[in-house]
Order: C-alpha cells, then structure tokens, then sequence
C-alpha cells in the first residue's frame, strides 16, 4: 500500500534540503537552505561554514517540511537521511537530528545513500522499471550506473578527476562571467549555457575528446579545462585584456566548451550502453536512460544525451531541475522505495555508518 509517509533529510554537502511525501511519491511538503551563495564568495565549498550553516538551519528546515505538508513528526511513518558520500561534519548535522528525531517519537529510521538517491528519484516522474542507465552529472560527482534495484547499483564508470559542475564552476570564475550583471547570481554552468546560448561562432575553439582511446566508461575533465585556460590566455594576450574584463569571443569560447563537454559525456554514455548490451544488462523492451545531478539542468547538455540514446533506441530522462540538484525529495523517495521492499529499516543508526566516502 501506499498510504504512509516519510520524512527525508539531506545535509552531505552544502544543502540542507528535506521533504515528505507519501507512498505514491506525492510530495507533501519540503524545504531547502541552499548555501551556495555563501561559499561562491571563498570559491569551493568550506566544510566548517557548511557544518554551522547546517546546524543553524537543520530544525527550521525539518519543521517547514513537516508544516507545509500540514502533518506532525508523531503521524510520520519514517525517516529517511542521507549518511553517504559527502562531507562528514555535514553528514552528522543530519544524521544527528534524524537519530533525535527517530528516538524521541520512536520512528524508523533508513540510512540512504546520497548516490543512489539521485538515481532513483527519477521513478517518481517516469514510468522507470529496473534496470536502467543513469549519468550522474553535478558539481561533486561524476558516474555511470546500471541500476538493478532499490540497493542493487552496478557502477559502471566514473571521474577520474574532478566532476563536470566543478569544472564549470572553475571555467567560469576563469572567464570572469560573474562580471556580467545577468550572470553575477547564477552557478557557474548556468552562467555558461547562457553565454553560450548568445554564442555566433560554437565552432570557433576546438577540444580534444578526452580518454578517447579508453574503451571504459570513466571521464577525465581536467585535460578540456586545460585546454579552455591555454585558448582564454592566448585570446587575452591577442586583445591586451587585463582586470576585470571579459574576452570578447567569450559566448563562442562556452559553446564550443559546452560541445566539447557533451561530446566527452556522449562518448562514454555510447560505451556504457554497449557494455550493457554486450552483457545482456539490458531489457530490449525497455531501454531507458535517467540523468540527474545539477549538470543535467544544462538543456543543452540534455538534449545531447537523449540524441546519443536514441540513436541506440533508449529513451532518456531528467527529474524536474530542483530535483536533479541536491535535496530533501530524493532522499525521502529513497526511504519510500526501501519501506515498499523493507530494505535498511532500523531503529538505530550507529554513527559508524556515516561514510565521508
Ligand atoms: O547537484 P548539485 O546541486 O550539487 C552537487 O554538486 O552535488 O550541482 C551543482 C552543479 C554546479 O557545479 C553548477 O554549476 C551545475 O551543477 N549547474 C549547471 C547548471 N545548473 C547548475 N551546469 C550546467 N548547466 C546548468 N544549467
Ligand atoms: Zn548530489
């Protein structure tokens, strides 16, 4: 049956994001204290402002979840908390209160993996049977996964140095499109498919494809923003620009960054996909493929995955924006599909099992 609800409580990193909803995957009510703002100003996420940030805003958030569902913790049939990967004094922000939370009203209590939570929310939007694909894309993380099950995941490949999001971020304050007043409040890959979208030439600048040789489903980013700083400076130099100013090719320079970037993405989707074909990982009558993570905002970026899916016949998914970035929905969703098949519910949580990696 369908009729209960969770509470799930999300705080790896730098969002403290939580949500109710029921059986169904209705969301009854959420919340999110983003603190992207404040760590944009020290360039990269601070773990120590993250702790506190969680700490001042874990009740509030908690407490606005439950009151815009209009329901009281003590009519909450679990709850739901993210206790891996991610930064581990926020993990125990989280934990922490979920462990209260779950003792005090005597709750369940269901450990989700950050990761995984990602790749499943999409069921709540689309008809998604077991197995799928799904790319991660976000600003922490980077992978491919066959996905078997609630807890059944089959990592298929990963970054092998930073994740896309980041290298956006990077590519961006490089740029120096926080300077643009359109832009100046916007992530950093936000900021650049805008700029791209203003773009005459996309052709203009051309990457190399990264691990192109390599017949695995990891990536590499490090190597195209290499590539995007050696053209940035050459064109600085051309135009004698120094402070503060912008290139003047600088929407050409994102698109054809940004093609490169779905080129490397779509090449190691193909892979994945025919490694799953190849293993009989697939279902032929039902072949779908789910991005998420905050790069999957990115239209362009999307709409490049779904044309490398349907050339192998997938089709290809996203969750709506706010929920391919970090929040309280997933991780309730997450609690939902482990309840329906009584995986991980407990009543303790030791500490132990908050995981940094
Ligand atoms: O999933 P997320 O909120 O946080 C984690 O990193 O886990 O993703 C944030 C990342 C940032 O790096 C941001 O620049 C990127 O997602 N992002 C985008 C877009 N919107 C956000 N990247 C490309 N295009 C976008 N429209
Ligand atoms: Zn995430």
């Amino acid at each position: 049956s369908n009729d209960f609800t969770i509470l799930g409580i999300e705080t790896s990193c730098d969002d403290t994001g939580c949500a109710v909803i029921d059986g169904a995957g209705n969301v009854l009510g959420e919340s999110l204290y983003s603190q992207n703002a404040i760590h944009v100003r020290y360039g990269g996420v601070n773990p120590f402002i993250a702790h506190e940030l969680h700490r001042e805003h874990i009740e509030t958030a908690v407490t606005e979840a439950l009151s815009t569902a209009k329901i009281k913790i003590k009519d909450i049939d679990a709850v739901a908390v993210t206790v891996k990967p991610g930064l581990l004094l926020s993990l125990q922000v989280g934990v922490q209160y979920a462990k209260y939370i779950c003792m005090e009203y005597n709750k369940p209590i269901i450990p989700v993996h950050h990761m995984e939570a990602h790749a499943l929310v999409a069921r709540i939007y689309h008809n998604l049977p077991f197995p799928f694909i799904v790319l991660l894309i976000s600003g922490g993380h980077c992978l491919l996964c066959l996905v078997q099950d609630v807890n059944q995941f089959f990592l298929l490949g990963e970054s092998l140095d930073n994740a896309p999001g980041e290298i956006l971020d990077k590519v961006a304050r490089r740029m120096k499109l926080k300077n643009i007043k359109e832009y100046s409040q916007l992530a950093g890959g936000k900021a650049v498919e805008e700029a791209a979208k203003k773009a005459n030439n996309s052709q203009q600048f051309q990457f190399p494809l990264p691990l192109n040789r390599n017949r695995d489903c990891n990536f590499s980013f490090s190597g195209l923003k290499d590539s995007l700083v050696r053209k940035l400076i050459k064109k600085e130099k051309e135009h004698g620009i120094t402070g503060d100013c912008l290139i003047p090719e600088y929407n050409d320079l994102c698109a054809s960054f940004q093609i490169a970037l779905a080129e490397h993405l779509g090449h190691r989707l193909e892979r994945a996909i025919i490694f799953c074909e190849e293993k009989n990982l697939i279902n032929p009558n039902n072949k779908n493929i789910v991005v998420s993570g905050g790069v999957a905002c990115n239209d362009f970026i999307f709409k490049s995955m779904q044309f490398v899916a349907g050339k192998s016949g997938y089709s290809c998914y996203r969750p709506p924006p706010k929920v391919c970035t970090d929040n309280g929905i997933m991780i309730a969703w997450n609690g939902v599909e482990k309840l329906k098949k009584s995986y991980q519910i407990q009543y303790d949580l030791p500490l132990s099992e908050i995981d940094p990696i």
